[in-house]
């Protein structure tokens, strides 16, 4: 596949990966069936991304509020991340080939047995990878990591490790489950939804954010082209003139 060239790549792009339901209720189909759909654009979108040479990816998989859905929905969904991580020899072989380094952001507490178990496994197998990061926000809500934050710090407060003064934005960014990537560049939501809904609350403070009606299942690398291209107007300013 012949890939567009552009002059400026983010180097960490974000992902709400929204309108799974809608997609399917459209189909006629069970909501289950939009989350599968959109678990197929996940993996494409993530290759992608790495084929273009970004440094950095992040999905929003599972949100700490998403646990309040039925039942049903929310075992489908713990099984889809199990069969995705336990698609064995292939998305190893993907993984290597790509260079592409697998990392969960979010509270492992409240995850099933096995999950937990593949996850460590995945980050394992692929921690020296070293082209692309792909962070699956699972579980995760940006203002629980600020919470797990604040505890790690006054921990080392308490400990005599650092004094209050030492407390400063890089030492939160440190104590963050994104320590050592940069901050989103970009934040992609489609659906024709218009908020962040507690994704990367603190790496977000600058970020770009580009939103579309497509519905996540119907999302396709020309439309991360359309991100790219519009990513090379924005004139980040971080704050100057
Ligand atoms: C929000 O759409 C989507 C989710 C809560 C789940 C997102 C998860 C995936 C796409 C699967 C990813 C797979 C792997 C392996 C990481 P919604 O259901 O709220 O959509 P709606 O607003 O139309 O109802």
């Amino acid at each position: 596949m012949e890939m567009k060239k552009f002059e400026v790549l983010p180097r960490h792009i974000g992902f709400i990966m929204d309108g799974n339901g809608r997609w399917a209720k459209n189909q006629g189909l069970k909501r289950g069936e939009g989350h599968i759909a959109g678990a197929k654009v996940f993996k494409k979108i993530g290759e992608y991304c790495a084929d273009l040479g970004i440094e950095c990816v992040t999905f929003y998989a599972f949100s700490t509020e998403n646990w309040s859905r039925p039942q049903e929905e929310v075992d489908g969904l713990m099984d889809l991340f199990i069969d995705y991580l336990i698609d064995g020899d292939s998305r190893l072989e993907e993984n290597k080939e790509r260079q592409m380094k697998l990392k969960f952001i979010g509270e492992r507490e409240g995850l099933p047995q096995e999950l937990l178990e593949l996850i460590e496994k995945a980050e394992r197998e692929t921690k020296d990878y070293n082209k692309i990061t792909v962070n699956i926000a699972l579980n995760y809500g940006g203002r629980a990591e600020l919470v797990h934050s604040v505890k790690a710090i006054a921990e080392k407060v308490k400990n005599g490790e650092i004094a209050i003064d030492d407390i400063n934005e890089d030492l939160i960014s440190q104590n963050i489950y994104t320590s050592g990537q940069p901050d989103p560049d970009i934040i992609v939501r489609p659906s024709g939804e218009y908020r962040l809904s507690n994704f990367l609350t603190w790496q977000s403070a600058y970020s770009e954010f580009w939103f579309s009606d497509i519905l996540w299942p119907d999302f396709t690398t020309d439309d991360v082209d359309a991100v790219l291209e519009d990513y090379q107007k924005r004139h980040r300013r971080f704050g100057g003139v």
